[in-house]
C-alpha cells in the first residue's frame, strides 16, 4: 500500500520504517531539511536498537522515501499518518498545532479520497478538530472530496519501539466507518498474520485508550513506589512484597518496579494531560492526582536519602551519579529522575560527576558546561573523588560493579540505589551503607 508518515520523529519513524520492512511504500514528511537529509545517508536522529538498519534498507531499496515536500507526501499516500509532536503548552494540556498543522496540509493539496490516520497522542476530541481543519480547508479550496479519519495510537516503548512495531500486543483502530477500516485492516496485514491484534472501536474511545493504558502503567508504578514508602516506615522489605503480589496473576510482574519516580516522554505528559482533560468536563481525577503527586515526590527521594546520610550537610559534596537517561537502552532524559536530583543537589551547593552509557551528550546539551557538573567518561572514573554515589537509571552494566573499587574510591562508602540493583546484605557485609527503595538502610532504621 502506499502509505505517507507526517513527522520523523519518534513514533513516525519507526513506524515508518517498520511497514516499509513489509513490503508497502512509504513517503516520510518533515520540514526539517538538515533531518530529512541525514536521513537519507542513513543517519538516524535517536538512539533507538534496531532502528538504523531498517531505515537504512528500506531507504536502499525505495520502499522508504524521505522529503520535505509535503505535496509529494500527500499526493502518494491513500493513507496518511499524522505522527508529529504533542508538546504540553504552558497550563500542561497537549499542543496540537503541528497536528493541525499537517492536517491543513494535507487538504491543502490532496485530490482524491484520503484516510487521515492520527498516530501522535492527542486529547480526546482531537479527531473531530482534525475533521474541522480538513473540511475548512477544502471548503475555501472550494471542492468536495470524500475522506476519512482515523484514531490509531501507538504503545511502543523507547529500547524496544522496533520489536513492539513489528510484534504488537494489539492494534486500536478507532474508525467510522467500514472503508477505513477495511484499509486499516490490509495495511496491518502482515503484522497479524498468527492472531487477530486488530481491536476496533469508535475514533474518541480509541483516543482515551491510549491515555488509559499509560495512566495504567503509572498508576500501578505510583502504587509500588507508595507501597516502598510504607515498607520503609513498617520495617518490610518491598522488593519480597513486590514478588508476593506479582504471583498473583490478576496482578502481574511487570510495571510494579518500585523506583525513583517515571520518566519519559510519555508517562508524565499523558497523566498531565488526562486530568486536564477531567478538569475540561468537571471531573476531579482522584487517582489520577494521586498517581501525579506520588510520581513528583518520589524524584526527591534520591536526595533525602542523601540528605538523611550526610545530616542535610550537602553544600561542597561531590556525588557520583551513575544514569542519567529516563530507563535503560535510551539517550532520552525527558523528565528524567537524574534531572531531579542534580537540580535539587545544585541547590544544596552540591556538584555532581555523572556517567551514563548513552545520555552524556543529551545531559551536555540540556546544562552545558557548568562547574558543579562533570561528565565522565567510565563509571569508575565518576567515583573518583566523590563522596557518594547515586544510581538513577537500571544500565545492565551497573548490575554487578566492583565493589571493593567503589568502596576504596568513595569518601563515604554510602550508595543511594533508586533501582533496587543490590542486595541490602550483601552491601552491609562490604561495608556500604546502602539506601534502596522501600528496603536497605531505611528499612532497617523502621526496625530498631
Ligand atoms: C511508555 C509505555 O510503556 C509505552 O507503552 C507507551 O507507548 C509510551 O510510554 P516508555 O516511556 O518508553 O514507554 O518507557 P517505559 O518502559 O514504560 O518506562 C517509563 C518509566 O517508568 C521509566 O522511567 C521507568 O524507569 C519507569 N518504570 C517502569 C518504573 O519505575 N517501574 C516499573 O515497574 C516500570
Amino acid at each position: 500500500m502506499k502509505v505517507t508518515v507526517f513527522g520523523t520523529g519518534y513514533v513516525g519513524l519507526v513506524q515508518a520504517a517498520v511497514l516499509a520492512s513489509v513490503g508497502h511504500h512509504v513517503v516520510c514528511v518533515d520540514i526539517d531539511q538538515r533531518k530529512i537529509d541525514d536521513l537519507k545517508k542513513g543517519i538516524i536522529p535517536i538512539y533507538e536498537p534496531g532502528l538504523t538498519p531498517l531505515v537504512q534498507e528500506g531507504y536502499q531499496n525505495g520502499l522508504l522515501e524521505f522529503t520535505t515536500s509535503s505535496e509529494h507526501g500527500v499526493s502518494h499516500g491513500d493513507i496518511q499518518f499524522i505522527a508529529v509532536g504533542t508538546p504540553p503548552d504552558e497550563d500542561g494540556s497537549a499542543d496540537l498545532k503541528y497536528v493541525l498543522a499537517v492536517a491543513a496540509t494535507v487538504a491543502t493539496h490532496m485530490e482524491q479520497h484520503k484516510i487521515i490516520v492520527n498516530k501522535s497522542t492527542v486529547p480526546v476530541g482531537t479527531a473531530d478538530k482534525v475533521r474541522a481543519q480538513i473540511a475548512e480547508v477544502l471548503a475555501q479550496r472550494n471542492v468536495t472530496i470524500d475522506f476519512d479519519v482515523v484514531s490509531n495510537p501507538e504503545f511502543l516503548k523507547e529500547g524496544a519501539a522496533v520489536n513492539d512495531c513489528k510484534k504488537p500486543d494489539r492494534i486500536v483502530v478507532g474508525s467510522e466507518n467500514e472503508k477505513s477500516k477495511k484499509a486499516m485492516t490490509e495495511l496491518y496485514a502482515p503484522f497479524n498474520r498468527n492472531h487477530d491484534r486488530m481491536i476496533f472501536m469508535d475514533v474518541r474511545s480509541a483516543e482515551l485508550t491510549k491515555y488509559a493504558a499509560n495512566s495504567m502503567l503509572a498508576t500501578k508504578i505510583s502504587f509500588m513506589n507508595e507501597m516502598s514508602n510504607l515498607a520503609e516506615r513498617l520495617g518490610a522489605d518491598i522488593e519480597a512484597v513486590r514478588r508476593g503480589i506479582g504471583s498473583d496473576s490478576r496482578i502481574g510482574y511487570q510495571f510494579i518496579y518500585p523506583g525513583c519516580g517515571y520518566g519519559g516522554s510519555c508517562f508524565p505528559k499523558d497523566v498531565q494531560a488526562l486530568i486536564r482533560t477531567a478538569h475540561e468536563v468537571d471531573y476531579q481525577p482522584a487517582v489520577l492526582q494521586a498517581v501525579e503527586n506520588v510520581n513528583v515526590k518520589q524524584k526527591q527521594k534520591l536526595f533525602e536519602n542523601l540528605s538523611d546520610y550526610f545530616d542535610g550537610q550537602l553544600a561542597q559534596k561531590n556525588i557520583a551519579l551513575w544514569g542519567l537517561s529516563f530507563k535503560p537502552q535510551t539517550d532520552d532524559m525527558r523528565e528524567a529522575s537524574s534531572i531531579a536530583l542534580m537540580e535539587a543537589l545544585w541547590s544544596a551547593g552540591a556538584s555532581v560527576q555523572a556517567y551514563d552509557p548513552e545520555a552524556m551528550e543529551e545531559c551536555q546539551r540540556l546544562f552545558g558546561k557548568r562547574d558543579d557538573l562533570r561528565l565522565m567518561g567510565t563509571k569508575e572514573a565518576a567515583l573518583q573523588g566523590a563522596d557518594a554515589l547515586v544510581i538513577c537509571t537500571e544500565w545492565s552494566r551497573f548490575r554487578a560493579p566492583d565493589f571493593d573499587l567503589i568502596v576504596a574510591e568513595l569518601n563515604h562508602p554510602v550508595i543511594v540505589d533508586g533501582r533496587n540493583l543490590y542486595e541490602p546484605d550483601a552491601m552491609e557485609e562490604k561495608g556500604i551503607v546502602y539506601y534502596g527503595i522501600g528496603r536497605g538502610q531505611s528499612v532497617k532504621k523502621a526496625a530498631i
